[in-house]
């Protein structure tokens, strides 16, 4: 169920209880609906899927023969990096986070590198993996709905978080005339989404970059260029002291008025011990929802939408992961058991003291 909750600050109308936000007037086909939703896997899902697979195959046989290791001590590394998951210290950076463990493993049970809220439709679908997947395209529409039903045709959108390419590749097949520049820290994602884009026809509307999003040159060249900029699940990562910086450093990419749209969580409870182990451990730092306010006022933006989801709209993602033959293929029997376990149990961990919002703001 939809729960709304204000923030403190003006709020804008928050949907009611389980209704998500109808597509405005004009709206792409498909858009927040099932059936388009559908017909979007069907296109890209095999297509990414092989793009990753055939990436890291590649990278891992050149690896073993630079080295002249056993191909064994891969699949050691495949369940050592599973393992590492449960909460083994904080050592690695955001990128060794992505490019170690979270590009590869994660694809193989969800589509996205974050959570969608379930809808009636959603939980109706039989098949647990396709709810996954549904439910994180359904929270790419919902996150760049202002943009979808507003931005000028041949705009250009900016993701900020890569991710496994669901975003950037959704909104170009809704929006058959933007230009969308995909950013991440993480260099193989950017590199994954090129090859995606060349399969998909659409490398000569979609440019990736790598850069810090904390370092001005990373979008110095971007200022002021973009009709709405979107970043989902990438505010967490921005060490508390900053988040405030990071968005501003997004907003600094608007044109006058443009949206800048959010995906992102806040805490209603106290996470639990080993949640906070876990958390420090994946660089994720989940504001309260007054921090959360407190970060966009000292962004300088003002909020134009406010959507909320409490944890039960959310929780079926726990459960709906689990192991399939796609990853026991790649990474043996042992890690398509456990893995998906220990993944199960971070998210539950994850989303039941929390609430997921999709909110825009503009620059005051
Ligand atoms: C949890 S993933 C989300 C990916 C994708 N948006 C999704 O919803 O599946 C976080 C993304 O944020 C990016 N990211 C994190 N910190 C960043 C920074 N400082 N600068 C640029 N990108 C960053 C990572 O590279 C990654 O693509």
């Amino acid at each position: 169920m939809t729960s709304a909750h204000g923030t403190g600050q003006e709020m804008p109308q928050e949907t009611s209880p389980g209704t998500p936000r109808e597509p405005g007037q004009g709206a792409p086909e498909g858009f927040l609906r099932v059936e388009g939703q559908t017909k979007f896997l069907e296109t890209f899902l095999p297509v990414r899927n092989e793009v990753i697979h055939g990436f890291y195959r590649t990278s891992r046989s050149s690896r073993t023969s630079r080295t002249s290791r056993a191909p064994r001590t891969g699949k050691r590394k495949d369940l050592r990096a599973a393992v590492r998951l449960l909460g083994g210290g904080a050592k690695d950076t955001v990128p060794d986070l992505y490019r170690l463990y979270y590009n590869r493993l994660f694809s193989m049970i969800w589509l996205a590198l974050d959570w969608g809220p379930y809808t009636a439709e959603i939980r109706q679908v039989a098949d647990p993996q396709r709810r996954i997947h549904l439910s994180q395209v359904n929270s790419v529409d919902r996150c760049w709905q202002p943009a979808v039903e507003s931005a000028p045709k041949d705009g250009r959108l900016i993701e900020v978080g890569t991710g496994l390419s669901d975003g950037w590749a959704r909104i170009a097949h809704l929006l058959p005339q933007v230009e969308i520049v995909s950013l991440t820290i993480e260099r193989d994602q950017a590199e994954i989404g090129r090859r995606i884009a060349e399969r998909l026809g659409l490398s000569d509307r979609v440019t990736f970059r790598v850069g810090d999003l904390f370092d001005p040159a990373t979008t110095r060249d971007l200022a002021g260029s973009a009709d709405a900029v979107t970043a989902m699940g990438v505010v967490p990562h921005f060490p508390p002291p900053r988040k405030a910086e990071g968005m501003r450093a997004m907003a600094a990419m608007l044109k006058p008025g443009a949206p800048l749209q959010i995906f992102d969580a806040y805490r209603v409870r106290p996470f639990s011990r080993f949640m906070d182990r876990a958390l420090i451990s994946s660089l994720c730092w989940y504001p309260t929802r007054d921090e959360l306010r407190d970060a966009l006022e000292g962004a300088g933006l003002s909020l134009t939408r406010f959507d909320a989801y409490d944890a039960e709209s959310c929780l079926p993602f726990a459960d709906d992961t689990r192991g399939n033959d796609q990853l026991r293929r790649e990474f043996g029997p042992v890690v398509a058991r456990v893995f998906p376990r220990i993944v199960s149990r971070f998210m539950k961990g994850l989303l039941a003291p929390q609430d997921s919002v999709y909110l825009s703001a503009v620059r005051r």
